[in-house]
Order: C-alpha cells, then structure tokens, then sequence
C-alpha cells in the first residue's frame, strides 16, 4: 500500500461515460413516464416546479415515501395504485431514483430484486444495514487482511472485529480485491467504496496529506469485490465523496531486512548498510530512499529488482543480502515461508505512515465509538497483542497523525 500510495499520487482521474440503467429497461420505464406521469411533473421530470413536484429532488433514500405516494396520492396528486401494474410502479421509482437513468441505482436498489418493495428504509442509523457494522477489507492484503473459508484474518480483520463487538453490532466484510495494475489507484478504489456504501468502514487507510483531500469533485471506478453486481462493469464510475478518518491505530514503516541474521551489523540510517550488497525495490518509496540516502558505492554495487512480493524471494536467494522495504512486506513473507532466512533489523526509517480507519464524513458520527475503542485497544496493549497474533510487527503510531506531502527535501534529508 505504501508503495503504490506514492505512486498513485500522479495519476490521472478517469472521466468514462457512465451506464447506470443496464439493470433495467430504461426505454420502457420512460414510455411509462411519459404516459401516466409526464403531463403534470414534466417531460423527462423538466418542470417549473410550481404546479407539481420536481421528481428530480426525490430523495433516493425514500422508496417507502414514493411508494405510498403514488399509490395512495398525495395532495393534489390522484392515487395511482388502481391504474399501475407492480412492475410498472418498479420502473417508475427506478426513472426517478436514477434521474431518468443519469445517476446509479442505489445500492440496495441494485442488488435487492424489483419485486422487495416492502423493505424497511431506516432513517438515522449510523451504518448502512441498521444492526451491522460493514467493513471493506482487501482480500489480498497480505498480514493485514486475507479471506478465509470462515471470516477473516489479519490485523485489519482483527480491529474491525472488535469494533463492531464494542458496538455491539453484528460484523458484515464486503472482500474486494485491490487490483495490481500498474494503473490502478488504490486510494480511488477506496474512495468509490465507500462513496457507493458498499461499506460503513475501511481500515487500512495511510494518513497522508494527499490522499485526505485530493478526490474531491472527481469520479472513481469500483474495484472488484464478492458481492458487487454483476452489471457493474469497470467503465461504471462513482461520484465521490468527502471522507472522515480515525484516530490511528497502527504504523506502517519500513526496516531494514537482512539475508540472514549473519549480515546483522549496527545501523542508524540508510548509508550504514554499506559494505552489503543491497537491493533495490524498484518505484517504491523504499526504493528510492535507498539510492537518495545511500552512499554512492553502496548504490554503485546494488542490484534493482521488480516491486512486490517477489522482491523478498529475490533476497532469499541469494541476490542481494540487505534492502530497505516495508515492514508489512517482511511479515508477509515470514508468514508464507517458514523456511525463510530473512532477519529484520530493529532500525526504521523515519518516513512512515499511520493507519486509520475511513469512512464517508455524512457517518463521522461513528468516530464517538471509533476513536474511544482504538485509543484504549492501544493503551492496554490489545492492540499489540492482536498485531503479534496476526504475525505482524506492530509498531504504534507516531506523531504526525498525517504525513504530509513529501517533498524531495524529505526524500534526500529525513533519516
Ligand atoms: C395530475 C397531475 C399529476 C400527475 C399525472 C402525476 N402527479 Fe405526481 N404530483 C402531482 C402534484 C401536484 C404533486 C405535489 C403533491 C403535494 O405534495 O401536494 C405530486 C407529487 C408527486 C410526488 C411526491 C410525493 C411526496 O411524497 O412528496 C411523487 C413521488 C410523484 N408525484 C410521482 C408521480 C408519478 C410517478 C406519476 C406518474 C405515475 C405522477 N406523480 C403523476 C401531480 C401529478
């Protein structure tokens, strides 16, 4: 993550044509608008808005209301509910929700099938699905969050659980897979997960400047994840929107790891590892600190290899004997490799970047529990104690809370 954190900050946003009535006959949705609708509330909902409504303005989040509305009447309005079929009361909500097929279908809209007009809208309820905390957890998120047959592993899965446990709601995990595209942008993926309600929360989130405030006002595609819809095709964009973070709970660093525990010497900053043949992780932060902060021989003599979790196998055998890389990539591969020689020198790099959990700002109103649960799971040492289980090595957040943008001073002089 914190790799590809850097990275994406240069990416460009995606402006696609968006398709938001594939799931439903938006032709015949509009004839019947047309039909029984048109004559008072306008053609394609275009009205001065003196005589009648403006559909346009609907709440999305009231079906219950527009239901009861049209089928009983409402003012002025007749009662449509001895002249309408079911389905075509169906269309109609999905016209008006949609902006005449202009906006996505929300998501229960999408998933739940047309005929479930009875479902509950619940007002004032703090999370997505009343009773449940929903989180989004990577599934490939190495000792953070991985799926399993049966719930979740990693540190990620392990706070969100307690989380809801502390909230006494039920734990629901939407798994989405952040894709490993060179032109994917993690951080966006995020953003439009949350933007589209796929979840409550999402922990994992790097506190860094840019990524709390560069999404504004521009649109994100989804990422693939268990339960999205299938007519949700990659060219389906979503609106974002402003998010609210957490306190941190954990801190993402990077560390020296060495071949093996033999090549262990003293090190204070990145030029002391002179002498070793060093590995370089190619366009990654870790990567670049090396050659920025290391001696010229040192980097004269290293060896550039591909990011990812490759890189770590390249050390074990043999290529290199030491590199700076993030310490969650270490664990990971410890956990994989039970064989593996690699030892971690207690040195980290002062550039790090603390972990929060996200979620949309109009939910901040979570943080009440949130920040309280983290701030005692760290306090008593919880945190920790979950961290170790997960076989990842905590460290706790450090102030900053929020990294801010780094600049080439920070990359060639923070050691
Ligand atoms: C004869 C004119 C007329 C026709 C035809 C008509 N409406 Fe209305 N509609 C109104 C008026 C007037 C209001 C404002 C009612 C009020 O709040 O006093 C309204 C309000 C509404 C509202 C808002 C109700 C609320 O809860 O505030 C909805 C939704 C609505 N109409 C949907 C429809 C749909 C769907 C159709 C087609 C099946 C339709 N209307 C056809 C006149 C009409």
């Amino acid at each position: 993550m914190l790799i590809r954190l850097a990275a994406s900050l240069c990416f460009l946003a995606l402006f696609g044509a968006p398709v938001f009535a594939e799931d439903f006959d938006l032709t015949k949705a509009k004839r019947t608008y047309k039909d029984f609708c048109s004559h008072c509330h306008g053609i394609d909902m275009v009205n001065p808005g003196t005589s009648s409504y403006d559909l346009r303005k609907f709440p999305a989040d009231q079906k219950d209301r527009f239901y009861t509305s049209v089928n009983k009447g409402r003012g002025d309005m007749p009662a449509w509910g001895d002249i309408l079929l079911p389905d075509e009361l169906d269309l109609l909500w999905k016209y008006v929700v949609t902006r005449g097929g202009k906006e996505p279908l929300p998501k229960e809209e999408a998933a739940v099938p047309a005929t479930d007009t009875d479902q509950t809208q619940q007002h004032g309820s703090l999370t997505t699905k009343p009773g449940t905390l929903t989180a989004c957890l990577a599934k490939n998120g190495g000792v953070m969050s991985s799926r399993r047959a049966k719930g979740g592993a990693g540190l990620d899965y392990a706070l969100v659980t307690a989380l809801a446990d502390q909230m006494g709601l039920a734990l629901e995990v939407e798994w989405f897979e952040s894709e490993q595209e060179e032109e994917s942008t993690p951080i966006r993926e995020l953003y439009a997960l949350l933007a589209y309600n796929v979840c409550d929360v999402m922990p994992g989130f790097a506190l860094y400047e840019t990524s709390l405030s560069a999404f504004y006002k521009t649109r994100a595609a989804l990422p693939r994840y268990d339960n999205k819809p299938a007519h949700l095709g990659p060219e389906f964009q979503v609106d974002l929107e402003p998010i609210s973070v957490s306190d941190p709970y954990a801190r993402m660093e990077m560390g020296v790891v060495y071949r093996t525990p033999e090549f262990e010497r003293e090190i204070t900053q990145i030029a002391d590892m002179e002498g070793l043949k060093i590995g370089v992780e190619q366009g990654t932060l870790a990567g670049v600190l090396t050659l920025r902060q290391g001696t010229s021989k040192m980097v004269a003599d290293s060896i550039t290899a591909n990011p990812g979790p490759d890189f770590l196998w390249k050390m074990e055998q043999g290529a290199f004997d030491a590199a700076l890389v993030t310490v969650g990539a270490y664990d990971f591969h410890k956990k994989q490799n039970f064989v593996s020689t690699l030892a971690l020198d207690e040195y980290r790099h002062p550039i790090g970047f603390n972990l929060s959990v996200a979620m949309l700002k109009s939910r901040r109103d979570l943080l009440d529990q949130i920040d309280p649960t983290i701030n005692a799971m760290i306090a008593d040492g919880r945190m920790a104690a979950l961290a170790k289980k997960n076989k990842v090595t905590f460290s706790s957040p450090k102030e900053p809370w929020v990294q801010s943008n780094l600049t080439m001073e920070d990359i060639l002089l923070r050691r």
